[in-house]
């Protein structure tokens, strides 16, 4: 019987040392040490043992019952050991490691340079109103004096809805609906999208305005030239020169364009300004006398100054973008640049 043991006790301890799995662990737990174990069976066996033999063989087969026991238990912390440093091994972060990127997105140029223009005119005290771009005939052509028959309405660049309705053609009407609105003094620009029946590389069907009305007692030429010019500044740079040239459109009187000495060549003449050195930013004058009449306001008490300009225009100048149809081609290359 004592040989049987030392046996059973060899053979458990091959068969742990070869042991690679908790699963193969708890089989030889239960092969040997379970109730119908091997060790188990043999001390089952014990009475049939001499007298004087039971004690020194119960006691070999508890101690063998416990080295067995204990070495599996000691051979499942090693399994765990070793399963915990491969992953930790495997999950290692090395932190040295530069990040992974984070592509974010930007605003496109245009919604850019039309919060920078808010800003600026936000800074000189004018705020921030919208108006609709299906628009009545009325308010887009008619209330800003030019009536069925005016030269202006050029039916070629006009997108008509119905006879009455038309998509805006310019942010001006906003003038005519804010002045209905409101008594003077009046301050405000008017962003948004405006429609021509028209593309080339520098004109699109739809494209980008920001308009200005600034109506009180006794404004002058004078306080249109200090605005804009402050404006062209802050927008180009301090020292930006800037050009009145006569002009005119039908709602204001005298009307000036406003031109800034060439981005490009600083105005000793280039092919972006046609050799002059001077580039057209905006269209503005003194606020007509008809049209405050047709709004209700007394041209004899109030007097005003307005202007218009294009989006797209400024931001061609100033990152130097000759192909206006890039700003609506969504390609990433030039987006992103921005
Ligand atoms: N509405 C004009 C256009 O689209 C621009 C303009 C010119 C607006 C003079 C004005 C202005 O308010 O006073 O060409």
């Amino acid at each position: 019987m004592k040989g049987r043991l030392e046996e059973l006790r060899r053979q458990a301890e091959a068969e742990l040392s070869a042991a690679r799995s908790r699963d193969e662990l708890s089989a030889i737990r239960t092969k040997y040490l379970g109730r119908k174990g091997l060790l188990t069976a043999v001390l089952r066996g014990l009475g049939s043992a001499s007298e004087s033999d039971r004690p020194a063989l119960g006691r070999l087969s508890n101690e063998i019952k416990e080295a067995v026991s204990s070495r599996i238990e000691e051979e499942i912390r090693r399994l765990d050991e070793e399963a915990k440093s491969r992953s930790l091994q495997a999950e290692k972060i090395d932190v040295t490691l530069p990040g992974r990127r984070i592509v974010s997105g930007n605003l496109h140029p245009i919604t850019q340079i039309r919060n920078e223009i808010c800003e600026i005119f936000a800074g000189l005290g004018f705020s921030i109103v919208e108006g609709p771009e299906v628009e009545f005939d009325y308010y887009n052509f008619e209330a800003l004096n030019m009536p069925k028959d005016h030269p202006a309405r050029d039916m070629q660049d006009t997108f008509y809805i119905s006879d009455s309705i038309v998509l805006r053609t310019h942010t001006s009407p906003v003038q005519v609906r804010i002045m209905e609105k409101r008594k003077p003094p009046v301050r405000i620009i008017a962003p948004g999208k405006v429609y021509r029946c028209d593309s080339d590389v520098t004109h699109s069907p739809m494209f980008h305005q920001i308009e200005g009305l600034l109506v009180d007692r006794g404004i002058s030429f004078g306080d249109l030239k200090g605005v804009l010019t402050s404006f062209a500044r802050q927008v180009f740079g301090e020292k930006t020169r800037l050009r009145f040239r006569p002009s005119f459109f039908p709602f204001t009187e005298p009307s000036a364009e406003v031109d800034i000495q060439c981005v490009i060549c600083g105005g000793s003449g280039c092919r972006v300004c046609g050799q002059s050195g001077w580039l057209e930013i905006l269209g503005s004058g003194m606020v007509h006398p008809e049209v405050f009449r047709i709004v209700g306001y007394d041209p004899e008490e109030v007097t005003g100054f307005a202007f218009g300009l294009g989006l797209e225009r400024i931001a061609m100048l100033k990152h130097g973008i000759s192909d206006i149809r890039l700003f609506y081609e969504n390609d990433m290359r030039f987006l992103s640049q921005f």
